[in-house]
């Protein structure tokens, strides 16, 4: 038996009902594989921040430092800012675990209506991997002159060597990997003159150790309207944090629903637990009625799984969910009357 001990923020929102869902769904992979959880509960919120001041407490990166991986739902909720709620916790664990790598898949599901014309399951699939660490989301900067008519704001990009080789190097391992062998990078260096030529350097730099991966890049703005148009040019992804970002909602998107998208912030390296959690938000619009979708969060658990080392069960857990996608039970989103806990308890029973 081979136990895993699992830091679980169920967060904010339809957070709190999607985590219980791909904590079952875990749980039954880990009776069928043999492997046990050790689920550590943590109560870290807008709530939380209501109550306390702050959305973790202070030494909260030191209370899941050494688990093996963290397992999120959704962080914000009216009441708090989200640049409050985001900056207070997500991104904390995300810079503070060096969780460069935001791995989000794009795949037509069976059973999922695509929104564009004309695709089947098969026609799209393919990753999205966005820096997570640097690039636009910094907090270099300032306002000055505020409230007069000079007031003025100020944001600094970063990219660095260390950080932009670093992902570039996970996106093109990955690509190596896959039997595509084939990486697309985002840039807009016609616009954005100094960090995003720096970014095609680099890239073009990196890909001289990949003989094997076919390369080509595109302009964030016709790259967007490439996904829309011919999703099934890509296979592997790479984007600055802000362009990853949008591509990696953009994907799901033309795939039918956000819903039903994992993401995994991964520390390579492993001197540090990555974190696994759904693309969506906390969806305070449905939040409490039972009905949100918790396919992305059992998604989510699937990816944990493989990074946990246990490939077989992450793919027992992917072609539960696919069997279930395609003959439901179905939430209200993908046009069914089941609730949060149906879907879950079907994709636990298929495991
Ligand atoms: P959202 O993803 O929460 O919701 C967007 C729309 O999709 C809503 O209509 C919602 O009902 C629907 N939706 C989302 N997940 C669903 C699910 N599992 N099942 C069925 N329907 C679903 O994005 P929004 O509204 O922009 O943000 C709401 C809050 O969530 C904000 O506070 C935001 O900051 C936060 N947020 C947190 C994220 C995270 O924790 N990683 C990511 C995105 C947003
Ligand atoms: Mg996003």
């Amino acid at each position: 038996m081979k136990t895993f001990r699992i830091a679980v923020i169920p967060g904010d929102g339809i957070g709190k009902e999607v985590v219980p869902e791909g904590i079952r769904v875990l749980e039954a992979a880990g009776r069928k594989f043999g492997l046990t959880f050790q689920w550590d509960l943590l109560p870290w919120s807008c709530e939380y921040f209501l109550a306390e001041g702050r959305m973790m407490p202070e030494d909260g990166l030191d209370r899941i430092r050494h688990h093996d991986a963290i397992f999120l739902g959704a962080v914000g909720f009216p009441g708090v800012p989200d640049h409050v709620s985001l900056w207070g916790l997500l991104i904390p664990i995300r810079r503070g675990f060096q969780q460069y790598a935001n791995v989000r898949p794009v795949r037509l599901m069976p059973g999922v209506k695509c929104p564009l014309a004309d695709r089947k399951p098969g026609d799209i699939d393919f990753v999205v991997v966005r820096e997570n660490n640097e690039g636009e989301y910094s907090s270099i900067g300032g306002r000055l002159y505020e409230g007069t008519e000079f007031e003025m704001a100020v944001q600094q990009s970063v990219f660095t060597r260390h950080g932009v080789d670093r992902i570039l190097k996970y996106a093109f391992d990955m690509a190596q990997r896959r039997p595509k062998q084939h990486l697309t990078s985002a840039t807009k260096s016609n616009g954005i003159a100094i960090t995003m030529p720096y970014w095609d350097e680099r890239f073009k730099a990196m890909g001289a150790a990949y003989p094997e991966v076919r390369t080509d890049q595109y302009h964030i703005d016709i790259l967007t309207a490439h996904f829309v148009r011919n999703p099934h040019w890509f296979d592997v992804v790479v984007g600055s944090n802000l362009f990853g970002d949008i591509l990696s909602d953009l994907g799901p998107g033309c795939t039918g629903t956000i819903a039903i998208a994992p993401s995994a912030n991964l520390n390579p390296e492993r001197e540090f637990p990555s974190m696994f959690e759904p693309v969506h938000g906390s969806a305070p619009d449905i939040f409490g009625k039972g009905i949100a979708n918790p396919v992305g969060q059992i998604w989510a658990g699937a990816m944990m799984l493989e990074h946990l080392g246990c490939p077989e069960a992450g793919q027992a857990v992917l072609a539960a969910i696919e069997t279930v996608l395609a003959s439901g039970p179905r939430t209200p989103d993908m046009g069914g009357t089941a609730s949060t806990e149906d879907v879950g308890k079907a994709i636990a029973q298929g495991v």
